[in-house]
């Protein structure tokens, strides 16, 4: 049985991650989901990786073997610029998800468990993401310390605390 590795995300992981970009964003029904070309285009959800390597940018990835199963990351935004869940320039976003087949099996807490592990090493002080309130996913964050921050038009920007 290949064994589970969560290593470091690397440039060569990028199309992987843009997939995992593609199954967050479409979590609720993939199959209704616009070509991952035009989604992961538009300004909404290119910010989460476009132009990766800016300072702060970092992740985690898993493989089980040589196959890619899931990935995690972060990246600091701005008032101009951010994601869904930006709450200020020195909290990073995390976005995370699993390939469909790998769900289920603890990679999820896994990848968040070393990303966090990551963040601390850093120093960052918080984390930040955004969940639409009908995702089971809130489940993980909530079981790993990410409290609600504010509500807004179905979602949740929540946040974990660091230090
Ligand atoms: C959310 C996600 C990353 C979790 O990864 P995972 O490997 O399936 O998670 P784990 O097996 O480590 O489970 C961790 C916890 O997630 C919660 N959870 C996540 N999805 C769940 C679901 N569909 N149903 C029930 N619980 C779920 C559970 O609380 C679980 O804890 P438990 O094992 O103690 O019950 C994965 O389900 C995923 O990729 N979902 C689609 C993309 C997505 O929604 N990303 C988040 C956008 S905000």
């Amino acid at each position: 049985m290949a064994a589970l590795a969560i290593l470091p995300i690397t440039v060569d992981d990028l199309p992987f991650v843009r997939a995992m970009l593609y199954e967050a964003a479409f979590w609720r029904a993939p199959s209704a989901a616009p070509p991952m070309r035009e989604a992961l285009n538009q300004p909404g959800l290119a910010v989460y990786l476009e132009g990766w390597g800016r300072p702060g940018d970092t992740g985690v990835i898993a493989r089980i073997g040589e196959e890619p199963a899931g990935a995690v990351w972060v990246r600091h935004f701005n008032a101009d610029d951010h994601g869904y869940g930006y709450v200020d320039e020195l909290t990073p976003e995390l976005s995370i998800a699993v390939v469909e087949d790998h769900r289920g099996f603890g990679i999820g807490r896994c990848l968040m468990t070393a990303m966090l592990v990551e963040l601390r090493r850093r120093s960052v002080a918080r984390v930040s993401l955004s969940v639409e309130n009908d995702n089971p996913a809130h489940l993980l964050y909530e079981s790993m310390g990410f409290v609600p921050l504010r509500a807004v038009d179905g979602s949740t920007t929540m946040t974990r605390t660091l230090t």
